[in-house]
């Protein structure tokens, strides 16, 4: 049989990291695993707390793990931490720079840091992708909020590498940029980058992200591509709407809502539930029209897994 040499971007194993709090320990990761392939725009979501941002600095060899095995491209993160990190660049959620430097000072120094002597030309490219052009001599204390984000973002790219990882990059950030954030990560991936991106907007994810894995308290509670994610409960959402001169009983068996549009709503768990609910209609001698399967949204899969491993 002939072997295809198409190693995964990412392969986390039973990936778990502690924190002490005087005698009290807990895990901020507890048995991660997941995989994430080549050309994947994959989004790592979760409550605040849940340990997003632990997993990349695990990746960014900020955080050291109490065990676990991590593979990029194929190569052990231990073994191979150099050829590793030329193959990620990663965009932290908290903004830190060296205040003294200058946008260009801060592109040329991340560079040298890769061992990079001669990057202007993509720096350049860079600085006009994430319209920078106009502040490269700035020093970056002086900049906004949302600028310091894309010199961050910048920074991640010097090196041009083929996994990149975001965490939060529009938190707070203008509804313009956002929108300029997604062009460019959409174009990064569409150039054969792999993404893998945190964000606590939901529509984000499910406008950009073809895969979803969820963490809830350190642990990995969905995997999914996002359109089985929302498939799955999107069968278990029921509209219709009632003819004038008709109304639900009082005594319907099924609990429901009435939408401003004027449809009704049901949720249910069972895969018998459409026909339930129209036998039960029937009965009350109702009919129901436009009915549909409702679409589910990332926002309310979200609620429900997270809501669901909270009461387990
Ligand atoms: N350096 C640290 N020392 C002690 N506890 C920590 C440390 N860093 C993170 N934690 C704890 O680990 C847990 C996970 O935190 P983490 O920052 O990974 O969450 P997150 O999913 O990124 O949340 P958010 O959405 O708010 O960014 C939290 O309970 C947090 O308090
Ligand atoms: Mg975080």
């Amino acid at each position: 049989m002939i072997e295809t040499s198409y190693p995964l971007a990412l392969e986390i194993n039973s990936l778990t990291k502690e924190f002490s709090r005087g005698k009290t320990t807990s895990k901020a990761l507890d048995n991660v695993s997941f995989n994430v392939e080549q050309g994947d725009f994959f989004g790592l979501l979760g409550p605040n707390g849940a340990g997003k941002s632990t997993l990349i600095g695990v990746l960014s060899s900020v955080v050291k793990p109490n065990s676990g095995v991590i593979k990029l491209l194929g190569m052990d993160f231990k073994t191979y931490w150099r050829q590793c990190k030329m193959a990620i660049g990663i965009v932290p959620q908290e903004i830190t720079f060296d205040p003294h430097f200058t946008v260009w000072e801060t592109l040329k120094l991340q560079s040298g840091y890769y061992g990079l002597r001669k990057n202007e030309k993509w720096i350049n490219q860079l600085l006009d992708f994430l319209d920078l052009k106009e502040k490269q001599n700035d020093k970056v204390s002086s900049l906004s909020g949302g600028m310091k984000r894309r010199v961050l973002i910048a920074q991640a790219l010097v090196h041009k590498p083929p996994i990149i990882i975001l965490d939060e990059p529009t938190a707070g950030v203008d509804i313009e940029l956002r929108h300029k954030l997604w062009n460019f990560m959409t174009e990064l991936n569409r150039d054969g980058h792999t993404i893998i991106l945190t964000t606590h907007y939901l529509e984000e994810a499910e406008r950009l992200c073809n895969k979803v894995a969820m963490l809830n308290h350190g642990k990995l509670v969905a995997l999914d591509s996002t359109s089985n994610l929302l498939a799955r409960y999107s069968k278990e959402r029921i509209k219709f709407f009632l003819p004038p001169g008709q109304s639900m009983p009082v005594d319907f068996p099924f609990k429901y809502s009435l939408l401003d549009n004027g449809f009704y709503s049901l949720d249910s768990d069972s895969p018998d539930s459409l026909r339930q609910v129209l036998n039960a209609l029937k009965d009350a001698g109702l009919t129901a029209e436009g009915l549909e399967l409702g679409k589910a949204n990332l926002e309310e899969v979200f609620l429900r897994i997270t809501h669901d491993n909270d009461n387990i």
